[in-house]
């Protein structure tokens, strides 16, 4: 199995494959002045088995295009939809963000928790814009420093993992030169991280190395994901993801 394959085998079965949280859903839903009064056209970009997704779903009158790079996700997603009776609302679509489907100007609303970083956010927020129509919503999550000043090793860590990692008014300043104005910005707490994501990744640990037969690729991918909240736990003041919301000019 390759390192991808194995990635997918370790998150495939989680609420949430990133930090978020429901509530924090709801609240760049209401920043953003979404509400059911109007069907929207949304696109959720990197929605993993659809934590987000479920959310639009559930409390919009929405048309979602729910798209990730990796298939196995969009199965899990589809059985959740099925099991909401939300199928009608979402169209899952296995693409890259680099090559969405849409027409100029088709889409309402561009949503994405904690995936633009794999475009990074400057060239995402520029390329997915002619896809929103004028007055549209982008609202996106990525990773941002709290601080002006960091401790070394988790500035080091971050900028070899994400050198586009940046303060909150240099990502606003981004959305800010690509045309968006800006509606809200607020950090996401860290029961999104600990509560939502990092716990229930600790409690897989074992499972996964039991039915990888504790391979070496396998007690890698652990060792990196303990090391990634090791990180987190000791410097959580300094940094967390940012949901941002703009509109389009
Ligand atoms: C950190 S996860 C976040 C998933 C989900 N939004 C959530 O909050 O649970 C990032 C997601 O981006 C997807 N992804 C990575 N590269 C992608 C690409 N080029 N195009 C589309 N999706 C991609 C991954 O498969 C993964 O599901």
């Amino acid at each position: 199995m390759d390192d991808f394959q194995l990635l997918i085998q370790f998150h495939i079965n989680a609420e949430r494959q990133g930090p978020g949280g429901e509530r924090e859903t709801l609240q760049a839903m209401e920043l953003a002045g979404l509400d059911r009064s109007k069907k929207l056209k949304i696109a959720d970009i990197g929605c993993g088995t659809g934590a987000s997704t479920l959310v639009l779903a559930e409390n919009l009158n929405a048309d979602i295009t729910a798209i990730d790079l990796f298939p196995e996700f969009l199965e899990v997603l589809k059985s959740r939809l099925r099991k909401r009776e939300l199928e009608s609302q979402v169209t899952p679509r296995a693409l890259s963000m680099e090559e969405l489907p849409f027409d100029p100007e088709e889409l309402d609303v561009i949503w994405s928790e904690g995936a633009i970083y794999n475009m990074g956010f400057e060239r995402g927020v520029q390329k997915w814009r002619p896809f929103l129509k004028k007055g549209g919503i982008l609202a996106v999550s990525e990773i941002t420093w709290l601080t002006a000043a960091r401790p070394p090793e988790i500035e080091e860590h971050w900028k070899r993992e994400y050198p586009e990692i940046a303060r909150v008014s240099e990502k606003i300043k981004v959305l800010e030169d690509a045309g968006y104005k800006p509606l809200g910005y607020f950090p996401l707490p860290t029961s999104c991280w600990i509560a939502n994501y990092y716990s229930p990744i600790e409690d897989r640990f074992e499972s996964f190395l039991k039915g990888q037969n504790n391979s070496e690729q396998a007690i890698q991918i652990v060792d990196g994901e303990k090391k990634e909240i090791e990180l987190y736990k000791k410097y959580h003041d300094h940094y967390s993801y940012g949901f941002y919301i703009g509109q389009k000019l």
